[in-house]
């Protein structure tokens, strides 16, 4: 696990290892200062300085021939040291906060990024939970890990170097210390072996917490609606309770290790003294003995913590690993550029199926959309409309057949060229939380005001827009004014056209079924409709029948294909669709 975490980090390494390092630092000064100790208490019972004493002995000699320690010098020597300690402890803690916001911040944009290039079905199929969390809790707990194993790595160390003191001081106290050392991490270990499971359920606990808040806030209005608050409040309530459960049993079972350490430590420090009471040793070297193996139970008990802490946190970077590892959507590395489009795109024999699905979506469809004309396609709905367009816009992959840009296949085709070209407007038109501007200018974003007015105008957007309150800076979105199902189609029209695309697709862009939207579908059909080619779905009529040709889909295949005038004659699907019903079927 240290193993997987500290790969992780390896964007931070110089870092990792100046924070190891001072962390050292501050520990040898802490060291040093109790080693002076030793002398100190010597000097205090009246006893001569003794140059014997292990380790500090010879620095003593040397200091002692050079400025002539006294009394004053050795405590001066210890507090130094001491201070020493904490100033370089102090720096530690800098960098490391450093450290640890820039490994998180990293981290957060490592996840956002792999989600990005992720295809979009592996995308929609995440729970909606899990990403959230994932980015919003879980980065920081791998963050915490990182420092949990810097600082075990840095208490190792130092407990060694004490260790080292201690062993010079009396291999044979260090030995008994040693013992009842590793006595003390087995029991730890037993004694909170429950921490990992708990880690495991404590990401699942929030994941499910984040899900069941972004599905409530998006269904505030049916919640209202159907007067189902209590039963919300319950389900809130029991997925917090479920969070907050398991939170307190992972803090309680972790919390277990300091006391245990502390009362494990009591029984040490007494039992090797009753020992030293029955040999008879100096009381001078024990006591300095006992303050380094004293100073050294708050480390013990730290690297015993640590361990519990990790093993509790791996849930987390489980969950980190799994969404760095995703894989990314399939890309060509000799792809070729898309720089516009001549002639058109054929449909050349493509089925496709979404995962999992029994029936494949659209079956052996062959079709094309010519560069400079109107293409509309109509079906009822579950028809596969939507799936064509999903193909294009290369949401999904085809399982059989190609599509052929300008006769070059489209997997071929480097994806963000293409899709730098094209625009797409959907039913469910989506703005973001962002001004009218921004918003438009989404399409192009290099765009100046005036090309975005433009656009608005053609999209009969610019009138209701100039009438808002703040004009083309207001703020729409979640958090901006409302507008009508119409009004932000027209702003997603805009944004499309603001783009100039080769293709120009629109998925039922119309629904809204006013006239001021009708008119802009028309406008961007007729208008700029000879330097492009348009794909459109509609349910209107007379969008339709300004079409140049018709492709009527019906069960995912092709029932009937031809101009709006040839297929209002045959008296098929088309001719059911749109001049004997209303177009009650597809709502
Ligand atoms: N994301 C999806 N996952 C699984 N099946 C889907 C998905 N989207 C659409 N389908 C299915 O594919 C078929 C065609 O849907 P779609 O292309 O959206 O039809 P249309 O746009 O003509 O109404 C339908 O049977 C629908 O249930
Ligand atoms: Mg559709």
């Amino acid at each position: 696990m240290v193993g997987r975490i500290v790969s992780l980090a390896r964007g931070e390494r110089r870092l990792v290892l100046i924070v190891g390092f001072l962390g050292l630092a501050s520990a040898v000064f802490e060291g040093m200062g109790l080693s002076f100790l030793i002398p100190l208490a010597g000097l205090a019972t009246g006893e001569p300085l003794d140059f014997t004493i292990p380790v500090i002995g010879p620095v003593l000699a040397w200091l002692d021939a050079r400025i002539g320690l006294g009394g004053g010098e050795v405590v001066a020597l210890v507090v130094g040291f001491f201070c020493l300690g904490i100033i370089v402890g102090y720096l530690n803690m800098v960098l490391s906060t450093v450290l640890s916001m820039r490994f998180a911040h990293a981290l957060r944009i490592r996840v956002f990024e792999t989600a990005l290039d992720r295809p979009l079905s592996a995308i929609e199929s995440l729970p909606s939970g899990k990403f959230v969390n994932d980015l919003t809790s879980e980065t920081w707990k791998v963050c915490d890990a990182l420092f949990v194993v810097i600082g075990a790595v840095v208490k190792i160390i130092t407990f060694v170097v004490f260790l080292g003191f201690l062993f010079l001081l009396s291999p044979f106290y260090t030995f008994v210390l040693l013992a009842m050392t590793a006595v003390m991490a087995v029991v730890v270990h037993f004694a909170t072996r429950t921490v990992r499971a708990l880690g495991l359920a404590a990401v699942a606990a929030n994941e499910s917490f984040m899900a069941y808040v972004w599905d409530a806030l998006g269904g505030l209005r049916v919640i209202r609606g159907f007067g189902r608050e209590p039963h919300e409040r319950n389900r809130f309530a029991e997925s917090s309770d479920r969070v907050r459960g398991i939170f307190t049993r992972m803090q309680i079972i972790s919390g277990m290790v300091g006391p245990i350490t502390q009362l494990m430590t009591v029984g040490m420090v007494a039992t090797i003294l009753g020992i030293a009471l029955v040999r008879g040793d100096s009381i001078a070297t024990l006591l300095g003995f006992l303050a380094i193996a004293y100073r050294m139970q708050p480390r013990v008990s730290a690297l015993l913590s640590a361990r519990t802490k990790l093993r509790s946190l791996e849930g987390s970077l489980l969950s980190i690993e799994s969404a760095l590892a995703a894989q990314p959507a399939a890309s060509q590395p000799q792809a070729k550029l898309f720089r516009g489009l001549r002639r058109g795109v054929v449909i050349d024999g493509i089925s496709a199926r979404y995962p999992n699905a029994e029936r494949p979506a659209l079956h052996d469809i062959s079709c094309s959309f010519p560069y400079g004309q109107v293409t509309a396609v109509a079906g009822y709905s579950g028809a596969g409309k939507s799936t064509l367009v999903a193909l294009l816009l290369r949401f999904i992959e085809p399982e059989r057949g190609r599509i052929l840009i300008d006769g070059v296949p489209l997997s071929e085709i480097d994806p963000e060229s293409w899709h730098q070209r094209i625009a797409f407007v959907e039913q469910n038109a989506f703005l973001f939380n962002a001004s009218v501007r921004e918003n438009i200018g989404y399409g192009d974003l290099e765009a100046d005001d005036e090309a975005i007015r433009e656009a608005a105008r053609i999209a009969q957007a610019e009138e209701f827009v100039d009438a808002l309150p703040k004009g083309f800076e207001t703020m729409i979105g979640e958090n901006g004014v409302r507008l009508s199902q119409g009004q932000r189609q027209r702003i997603a029209l805009a944004r499309s056209l603001l783009r100039k695309p080769d293709v120009l697709i629109l998925d039922e862009a119309t629904n809204a079924l006013d006239r001021p939207t009708e008119r802009a579908l028309r406008n961007a059909v007729e208008g700029a409709g000879s330097a492009r080619a348009i794909i459109v779905i509609a349910h209107r009529r007379e969008t339709i029948e300004k079409a140049d040709q018709v492709i009527v889909l019906d069960q995912g295949r092709i029932v009937e294909a031809g101009t709006p005038a040839e297929l209002g004659q045959s008296g098929g699907v088309y001719a059911r669709l749109y001049l004997d019903e209303i177009p009650m079927r597809d709502a």
